[in-house]
């Protein structure tokens, strides 16, 4: 029979749910089910603690005095002979904890955050001696991260479970167990459900429990499941460095900070990734440092909520002058005070090279004090592209979302970004048919997006997750077909706005990163422009504006000049100028 070795959460519930991070290790034979009921918050009436305690205290009166442990301690050469075939000490050793070139298979669900586990998750079982395969046949790991912001997401990978299974039962005996591990958010939302309804899985970890992965698989090698959900105050795996699952020439994402404090009504995240905490400064600064180094030309700052970025690692950090939220917003939580803010974090960063683009995502429209956007608007190397996600158009949905902002103060933080910041490019998330959203409400997120006419938006149906406020205290009642519906006519009104303000940079010259050979065609290059959209162009030899008389053809991770010739919601299509640097064209798009 399979036991369970986990680590038990402590008993005491982080105000709004995830659990704190104090932990103990349980003897290798701890049960199932005994050892996840600790996962579980006190009931709210505290009766389940309270039994727990007086359980405790009479064990502790009936246990061991501290002078039987200073006894055994001080006598050990007093011990009988059978000393020797006593039990094995309930810790692993480090030898055990080696991977032994056992080859593992990542495979990345979900958001950006994601990819960027997997790197970090890497990193630290190729660091004890794993070794990576990208032909799942010859895994002897496999290690999927997954994604539970919608209900679709966690069904594909229980799809995917179904499929692995046939691998597992059909594995020659010869070849050692197949070992099968749940990573990040679905990890952390089913816990023991996972383990339960798929007993093939052999390792769960959540998300901030990937340095736990070469115990959970020493583990998991001994035929038992092992589980490590812990959720953490603290953890930002500052000193992990990720080693990039596919390594491109142009760019990287470097996560500065962790988790979620918003509390939006309909979204699990909070509960997965538990609460923010911010990378400190300096680590960040020395892996962009890193990246410079090794030629890379963008950087992404990455997190939950990049522009909450906080840095109280240190206490002078405290002193820090404080900054203010966006006009009109709010949040759902007790203001903060101090740390290093993200204007600091985003100054120094762009200082580092001249000629890497910054960009950051995904922010929070609450966070975008004045000098944060005078920084943007300042820096040539940060990208003059914001993403705002709004969710709705209806203050009265907003309401419900608890987004902190009406429709009117987001209409107004949207003008005075762009007058901050002429030609900034703005991107936005929507959700269609969220609870108690009528015709009206829905007809406001359409006005709201002919209104904006954004550059980029990702547009979802409302799922409604287990544990949300939503899910407690809301009616996710608009049906499943009108949801689609409404869904469908946004993306109709966001295509078509979007190919309105995209067709505004035809006849511009803008400047793009080159990324490689365009996808549907190899006598073509791709890349990016500074607002991050997808620009398309013959592969031709051009003029080096910095060498004169040079001819040379665009090579991954230069700049080059392009004239815009046509636009559509996704694209735009032109001919390359010249190859230049980032400094010497600061011109983003100058009309001939
Ligand atoms: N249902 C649908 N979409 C959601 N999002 C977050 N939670 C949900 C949910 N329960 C969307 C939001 C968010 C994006 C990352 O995913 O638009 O900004
Ligand atoms: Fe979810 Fe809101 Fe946090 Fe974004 S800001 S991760 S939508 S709770």
């Amino acid at each position: 029979m399979h036991h369970l070795q986990c680590i038990l959460h402590a008993q005491r519930c982080l105000g709004w749910g995830p659990l704190a991070s104090v932990s103990w290790l349980l003897p290798r034979t701890c049960r199932a089910h005994s050892s996840f009921s600790g996962t579980a918050c006190p009931s709210p009436e505290g009766r389940q603690e309270d039994g727990a305690r007086k359980d405790f205290s009479s064990r502790l009166a009936t246990g061991p005095s501290f002078q039987h442990f200073l006894r055994s301690a001080s006598a050990p050469q007093e011990k009988p002979a059978s000393a020797d075939v006593e039990d094995p000490p309930p810790y692993l050793t480090v030898d055990e904890l080696l991977g032994r070139q056992r080859k593992v298979y990542l495979e990345t669900y979900g958001c950006q955050m994601n990819v960027n586990d997997t790197e970090i998750a890497w990193s630290i079982l190729q660091k004890s001696g794993y070794l990576r395969t990208s032909n799942l046949q010859e895994a002897d790991v496999i290690l999927l991260v997954t994604c539970s912001i919608r209900e679709k997401a966690e069904q594909t990978i229980w799809n995917r479970l179904h499929q692995l299974k046939a691998l597992k039962t059909k594995r020659l005996r010869s070849r050692g167990p197949l070992k099968i591990g749940i990573l990040g958010c679905m990890a952390e939302r089913l816990k023991e459900e996972i383990l339960n309804r798929e007993k093939m899985v052999d390792i769960l970890a959540g998300p901030d429990a990937y340095r736990d992965l070469p115990r959970l698989l020493t583990v998991a090698e001994s035929g038992q499941q092992a589980a490590n959900v812990l959720l953490s105050l603290d953890e930002t795996y500052a000193d992990v460095m990720p080693v990039q699952t596919s390594p491109s020439a142009t760019s990287a994402f470097v996560s500065i900070m962790r988790g979620c404090d918003n509390m939006c009504s309909y979204c699990i995240v909070p509960f997965t990734r538990g609460r923010e905490r911010s990378r400190p400064v300096a680590s960040i600064l020395e892996e962009v440092r890193k990246l410079s180094e090794q030629g890379l030309k963008e950087v992404t700052l990455l997190g939950q909520n990049v522009n909450s970025y906080r840095d109280n690692s240190e206490v002078q950090f405290n002193n820090a002058v404080s900054t203010n939220l966006s006009r009109g917003f709010s949040t759902n939580y007790k203001t903060k005070q101090g740390g290093l803010r993200f204007a600091h974090l985003l100054d120094q960063v762009s200082r580092i090279d001249p000629e890497m683009r910054i960009r950051f995502t995904s922010p929070h429209p609450k966070d975008f004090p004045d000098e944060v956007l005078q920084l943007i608007h300042e820096r040539d190397n940060i990208c003059k592209q914001i993403h705002l996600p709004a969710q709705s158009g209806s203050s009265r949905v907003l309401e419900a979302m608890r987004r902190g902002y009406s429709r009117e103060a987001y209409v107004e933080l949207i003008h005075h970004i762009r007058e901050s910041i002429p030609g900034v490019s703005l991107s936005s998330d929507f959700i269609a048919g969220f609870c108690g959203e009528t015709e009206e409400d829905h007809l406001q997120t359409v006005s709201l997006l002919r209104e904006v006419q954004y550059n980029m938006g990702f547009l979802f149906a409302y799922s409604m997750r287990q544990k949300t406020r939503a899910y407690h205290r809301l009616k996710d009642d608009v049906l499943e077909e009108v949801k689609l519906r409404r869904l469908e006519e946004l993306i109709t009104v966001f295509r078509e706005e979007a190919t309105k303000a995209n067709k505004t940079s035809v006849g511009c010259t803008q400047l793009v990163l080159v990324e490689g050979v365009s996808k549907r065609s190899a006598t073509e290059l791709c890349g990016r422009n500074d607002g991050n959209l997808k620009v398309i162009f013959p592969d031709v030899e051009m003029e080096d504006a910095t060498d004169s008389g040079l001819r040379v053809r665009a090579q991954p991770g230069d700049y080059v000049l392009v004239k815009i010739t046509s636009a559509s919601s996704q694209t735009l299509r032109g001919h390359v100028l010249c190859r230049t640097t980032l400094k010497d064209s600061s011109a983003h798009c100058s009309p001939e």
